[in-house]
């Protein structure tokens, strides 16, 4: 059997896409032909990203804003859709995370987490609707397994993300009448990620990550790609409103004693 994935003369937005997971999914797109932008805070690491994305041979451009402003979101993708047409496929994935107690959490660091992930996915929907090809887009928001498996010292994430969730299936059901198809990504533990490094800090932690993971191994930045690959493409035509883990199997096990383990660490980093 063959299969050939082709987005040439298809556009890309990668939102958050300038490292980890996100960028890794901007290439995978990149090396099957597509046009992409991609946008975060720091003008750096667009650069540095659009850089790599035309190392790759694709047609590239990027945009420095927050996605708590919605204006400078309004504003970066206006001149995307101004370079680069309608959006073909839309990827939503800027987030932050730390491991903190709520009771080791002031509001405002709450609020942070929440505005990032939940606020800001708001924002890029909100904003991105008027350019997207209709019917054929694809909107991927990248979730995480907090939203539907309580984790200590993950109550703004697991908040936020659940949110995101419902962003994702309500706009399947209000935008699905014009033909877009809206879905979620919950990556599992994605090796070498920022995400990662936050949460499983040492040698000793990602052992045992990796063994509580039923295919026993942490992910790639790849892996969450070709599922996107997927989700953006024609052969996932009729799924819309899905929240698909790509974690090899890791939630189905509770994502082992990662919620006992951030407990413990945020409850010793707090009582000093
Ligand atoms: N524990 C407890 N509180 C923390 C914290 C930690 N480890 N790190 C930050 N905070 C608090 C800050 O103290 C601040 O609260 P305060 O004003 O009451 O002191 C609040 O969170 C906001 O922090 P600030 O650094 O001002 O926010 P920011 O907007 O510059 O950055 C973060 C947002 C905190 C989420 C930052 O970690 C970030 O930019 N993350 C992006 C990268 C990332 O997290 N990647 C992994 C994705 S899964
Ligand atoms: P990462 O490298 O820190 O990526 C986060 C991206 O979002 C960066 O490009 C960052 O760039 C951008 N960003 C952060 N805050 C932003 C803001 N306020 N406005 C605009 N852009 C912002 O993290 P990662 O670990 O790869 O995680 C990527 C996604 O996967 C996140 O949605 C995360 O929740 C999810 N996830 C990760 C894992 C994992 O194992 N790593 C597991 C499950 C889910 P700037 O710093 O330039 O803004």
């Amino acid at each position: 059997m063959s299969l050939t994935i082709d987005f040439s003369n298809k556009t890309v937005v990668v939102i958050g896409g300038t490292s980890g997971i996100n960028r890794g999914v901007a290439e995978v797109f990149a090396r099957h032909g597509a046009r992409i932008a991609v946008a975060s805070r720091s003008d750096d690491k667009v650069q540095d990203t659009v850089a790599s994305l035309k190392a790759l041979g694709a047609e590239t451009m990027g945009f420095s804003a927050d996605v708590r402003d919605l204006a400078a979101i309004e504003g970066g993708l206006a001149t995307v859709h101004e370079a680069f047409g309608i959006f073909d496929v839309l990827v939503s994935g800027a987030a932050g995370n730390f491991p903190a107690t709520v009771n080791g959490m002031s509001a405002n660091a709450f609020r942070s987490v929440v505005e990032i992930d939940l606020i800001g996915t708001f924002h890029v929907m909100k904003a991105c609707f008027s350019y997207l090809k209709r019917p054929g887009a694809s909107v991927i928001n990248i979730s995480a397994p907090q939203a539907f498996l309580p984790m200590e010292a993950q109550a703004h994430v697991c908040s936020a993300k659940a949110g995101v969730d419902m962003i994702t299936r309500t706009l399947a059901l209000e935008w699905g009448g014009e033909g877009v198809r809206v879905n979620s990504i919950v990556p599992g533990p994605i090796d070498g990620t920022e995400g990662m490094l936050r949460l499983a800090p040492n040698e000793l932690v990602r052992k045992r990550v990796v063994e509580s993971v039923p295919l026993r191994r942490m992910g790639s930045p790849e892996d969450i790609g070709q599922a996107c690959l997927f989700l953006g493409s024609g052969l996932s035509s009729y799924i819309s409103g899905v929240v698909l883990p790509v974690d090899g199997g890791w939630s189905l096990g509770g994502c082992g004693d990662m919620s006992s383990y951030l407990g413990s660490l945020a409850r010793q980093k707090e009582q000093g």
